[in-house]
Parts: C-alpha cells; sequence; structure tokens
C-alpha cells in the first residue's frame, strides 16, 4: 500500500501534512511519534475510517478510495484500534458476527455457524483456544485483544494495522503478541505496528517512519537505529529527559513523623482479601504485581467505584465511605486505568471534563449558575500546565488524541491540590516526554505533601518513583519492601512465594 501526500483537516487544524508512507508485503512497519503527532489519524485513513482532505491511496500500484472501514477490509485492510470496539455484554462469537462481512450477505444472512466455522479455523492457525460462548466484556484484555484480531483479519486480509496494541497488555501478553505478528508477517501479511515503546519498535520492525506534530521526518531501517536516534526523531531539538536523569531524589518521607494521610485496615472486596497499609504525606506507595491480582478492586474500593465488603478506609483520621462523592470531598485525586471509560465523558468538552468534580466549589459559581468565565479560564491554566495538546478548551475529549485525553484526566485529578492520589497506569500510551512530565507532576503533588498510590503494571515506573513497593498477588498483600529489593525477590513475591 501507498499514501501519496496525504494532508486531513479538521476544521482549521491540519492533523496529516502531506505525509508518505508505504508498506510492503510481508513487512512490519512501525510508525513512532508524540502524543498528537497523528499517528491514528494516519491509520484511521488508511482503514477507510476517515477520507483524506488532499492525497490519494494505492493499493498494489491501483488508486483507490474506501468509503467505509467494511469497504477497506473487503479490500484486505484490518485494522486493530487503539481503544477496544468489542460490546461487552455479547459473547464473544456474537462480536465476531456484528463484525461480519457486509458482502457475504450481512448478520441476518450469515449464520453464526458459517463465521464460526471460518473464524476458528483462523484461531487454531495462530494457535489460540478462544472461550467463544463467554461474554466478551468478562475477557481479560489480552483476550479481548485478539477477538480484535480475529475480526481485523479475514482469510484475504494483506494488510493489519496495530494501533498501540501493547499499551494495555501485561508483560508476558507482548511476547505472545509479538509471535502473532512475526507469524502474520511471515505469511506475507503487511503489517503496521503503533508503539510509544522504542525497545518495541527496535525488536520487531524492520521499517520505522517518525511522525512529528502531522509531517514525516524520517523514514528509516530499523537495524540502522537505535533508541537514541529514534527518539530524537520524535521531538526535535530537545530530546527527552529519561526519568533517571530528571529525577532527584528528595527527603525520605517521614514516614515516622509525619504519621499517615490514609490508612486502610483489613479491606476485603471482591477479590481482596484483607488489606492493611498507610501511606504518609509526601509518600509514594507503588503497587507492583501482574495485573489481574487485586489492583483493579483496590482502586475501585479507593475511588468510590465499588463497597468494600468490610473493612475501614481512614482520611487524616476520618472513616471514610467510599462513594465517588465521598471520595472527591476527602480530596482524594483518582486517575482511573480506562481513560475513555471512566476518566471521560467523551461527548463533553475539555472545560467540561475539567469542570466535574469542582461544580459544587463557590469559587465556580455564581448563585445557582455555574461561572462559565471562570471555568474556561481554569481550564485554559490546566491545558497550559499539563501541555494537553488540543484546539482549545472548547475541543470535545473525544477529538483529543489517546495519549492528550490522558493528560486531561491527570489534570483534573491533580488540579485541586490533592491529599491523596490514586494512579492508576498513569502513563500508559504516552510518548517519552509525557512521561517524564506525569511522573514530575507526581514528584511535585508528593513534595506538597500528598501521599500517593502508585498501581502501574510498568515495574520500572513503580521501583523508579515509589519509596516503598507493596505487591499483590491473588489479592493478598504479599509484603511491602523498598524499592531496592532484588528483581528476582519481587518477581518471587508477585509469583506468590512468600
Ligand atoms: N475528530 C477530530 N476532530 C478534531 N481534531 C482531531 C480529531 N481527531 C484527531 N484530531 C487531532 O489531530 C491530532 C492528531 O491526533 P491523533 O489521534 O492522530 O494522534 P496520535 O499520534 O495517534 O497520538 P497518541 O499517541 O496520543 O494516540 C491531535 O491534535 C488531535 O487532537
Ligand atoms: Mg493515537
Amino acid at each position: 500500500m501507498e499514501a501519496r501526500a496525504l494532508t486531513r483537516r479538521f476544521g482549521s487544524f491540519t492533523a496529516l501534512d502531506s505525509v508518505n508512507f508505504d508498506l510492503r508485503a510481508g513487512e512490519i512497519h512501525a510508525v513512532l511519534g508524540e502524543n498528537g503527532a497523528g499517528k491514528s489519524t494516519l491509520m484511521n485513513i488508511l482503514s477507510g475510517l476517515l477520507r483524506p482532505t488532499e492525497g490519494e491511496l494505492l493499493l498494489d500500484d491501483v488508486p483507490v478510495r474506501f468509503t467505509s472501514p467494511a469497504d477497506a477490509s473487503a479490500q484486505g485492510i484490518g485494522m486493530v484500534h487503539q481503544h477496544f470496539l468489542l460490546v461487552p455484554p455479547l459473547s464473544v462469537a456474537e462480536n465476531l458476527l456484528l463484525s461480519a462481512d457486509k458482502a457475504k450477505g450481512g448478520p441476518l444472512s450469515w449464520p453464526i455457524k458459517d463465521v464460526l466455522t471460518e473464524t476458528k479455523a483462523l484461531a487454531e492457525k495462530l494457535g489460540w483456544s478462544l472461550p467463544w460462548d463467554a461474554l466478551a466484556g468478562s475477557l481479560p484484555v489480552g483476550t479481548q485483544q485478539r477477538i480484535e484480531i480475529l475480526k481485523a483479519l479475514r482469510g484475504e486480509t494483506k494488510i493489519l494495522i496495530f494501533d498501540e496494541p501493547t499499551a494495555v497488555l501485561t508483560p508476558t501478553e507482548t511476547p505472545e503478541l509479538f509471535a502473532t505478528l512475526r507469524q502474520l508477517a511471515a505469511e506475507g501479511k503487511g503489517i503496521v505496528f503503533i508503539s510509544h515503546k522504542l525497545d518495541e519498535v527496535l525488536a520487531l520492525s524492520e521499517r520505522v517512519t517518525v511522525l512529528r506534530r502531522g509531517k514525516v521526518v524520517a523514514s528509516l531501517l530499523t537495524s540502522e537505529c537505535d533508541a537514541g536516534v529514534l527518539a530524537e526523531a520524535m521531538v526535535g531539538s530537545q530530546p527527552p529527559q529519561p526519568l533517571s536523569q530528571t529525577h532527584t531524589p528528595g527527603p525520605l518521607p517521614s514516614t515516622k513523623e509525619g504519621g499517615e494521610v490514609i490508612s486502610i485496615q483489613n479491606l476485603t472486596w471482591g477479590k481482596l482479601q484483607n488489606i492493611s497499609f498507610t501511606v504518609a504525606p509526601g509518600e509514594i506507595l507503588g503497587f507492583a504485581g501482574v495485573d489481574g491480582n487485586g489492583q483493579t478492586e483496590l482502586a475501585d474500593c479507593l475511588s468510590g467505584m465499588a463497597k468494600p465488603q468490610s473493612g475501614e478506609i481512614r482520611v487524616e483520621g476520618v472513616a471514610l465511605i467510599p462513594t465517588p462523592k465521598a471520595v472527591r470531598d476527602a480530596r482524594i485525586g483518582v486517575i482511573p486505568a480506562d481513560r475513555q471509560k471512566r476518566g471521560l465523558a467523551l461527548s463533553m468538552t475539555i472545560t467540561e471534563n475539567l469542570t466535574l468534580g469542582v461544580q459544587e466549589s463557590t469559587g465556580f459559581r455564581r448563585g445557582p449558575f455555574l461561572d462559565a468565565r471562570a471555568l474556561r479560564n481554569r481550564a485554559e491554566q490546566l491545558i497550559q500546565r499539563f501541555d494537553i495538546r488540543a484546539e482549545g478548551p472548547d475541543a470535545k475529549a473525544s477529538s483529543l488524541s489517546g495519549g492528550n485525553q490522558q493528560k486531561v484526566v491527570i489534570a483534573r485529578a491533580l488540579a485541586g491540590e490533592p491529599k491523596v492520589v490514586i494512579a492508576v497506569n498513569p502513563t500508559r500510551g504516552l510518548d517519552v516526554g509525557a512521561i517524564s512530565y506525569v511522573h514530575r507532576a507526581l514528584r511535585e503533588a508528593q513534595a506538597s505533601g500528598a501521599a500517593i498510590l502508585l498501581i502501574s503494571t510498568e515495574l520500572d515506573e513503580v521501583l523508579t518513583l515509589s519509596d516503598r513497593v507493596a505487591v499483590l498477588f491473588d489479592g493478598k498483600l504479599m509484603g511491602i519492601v523498598s524499592p531496592q529489593t532484588p528483581r528476582e525477590e519481587l518477581g518471587r513475591l508477585m509469583g506468590g512465594a512468600a
């Protein structure tokens, strides 16, 4: 496939500016770029979801125009999106039927048996056995992703596009995905792979195209690059500062003198069993552990999304019955794991999203009404402070790039000088520069005395930022250790060894 001089404008904003891109059969071609560089926009054009404003697409040297994703799919192009598009209350088989090829008669005339037979054959070729009757929403993310891959893949698929597929995966799921991608490429399919992780790009791809603010700034052979070359191409003149260089360890938190901001006693809910710990002012307590060992449940309890069966949560000594409002009133800032489902109201503007939570504060009201001007000013300041790249405070959250959506969620959580911050995978999907920004923002909140719970599947992130590291396994707290603990020992704890 070849894209020639593709330009895409949204209103007066140019998201892609005369982009050239090509993909060969059997290659894995990585696309890199900062948050908002235009990666998803380009892929949405290649897969028929968006139309280019200017420029053309060629497939096997023949000009093509896609009228819809179904049209692109019929011509051999599939895409696995950055944010999954499965229908959670439907079964795996039903989800597959929904995306069944219209050309072959559509869901009504194409019996589910045929869809399943074809899909099962594909799954078998990839070595997967899937729970076809299970509800899609109940499955681990890695399995959901496999269903997305099967949806995108048909016998005649020539091109598969993966938009940040590893952002949601656990460290054990990523190598499995890579094996799948290599197998698909070996069958002669062209693969586009988007990632912010330079080591993944270096390990997997044959060529790399780098986008910066809508333009192609580099098109390289991976064998001729290293992480430094790629990082510089992405950000231009100012290479991003890796965290280890920007991080100056502050005084160790006053676990003894300062008492505790938040204390959890015998918390039990769902998978969680009898969890107890405290976090001191200015302390970051990291939670390490393989995804699915109680992290979600812990975050849900502490953010007011779930009511614990038993146990006690106290903030500055005051018992907290966790509801979203009580959590807000206790000045607990929450960065939820799923920015689209829980972090944002996608159809609302940036200002409106940043207003949620302060709508009752006197500073933002005029009598019974919201003070629109004050709220807009505040939004403008937060957009500046958190480097949210968007058209302006009136841009809809749905129009933001994935990474910039994440920044809105983080801005809202940290804006009100929280006493406690619950951060779940706060840097998921962010580019290198934005990651060090978020790390600095968490450090600032720490320096101003907040107690921070950092729940992250990125072990490096947990170890670099945390003062103490708690390990969860199967809903139990295996121990709280120093971040200097040897990795093998951490690994053993994460695997459930006492
Ligand atoms: N529907 C839309 N309306 C207005 N602007 C849009 C729309 N879709 C994308 N944009 C803008 O186009 C730019 C590129 O967005 P895109 O989603 O392609 O970035 P990206 O490179 O995928 O970033 P990320 O790594 O954060 O996912 C962003 O500034 C975004 O706000
Ligand atoms: Mg994107």
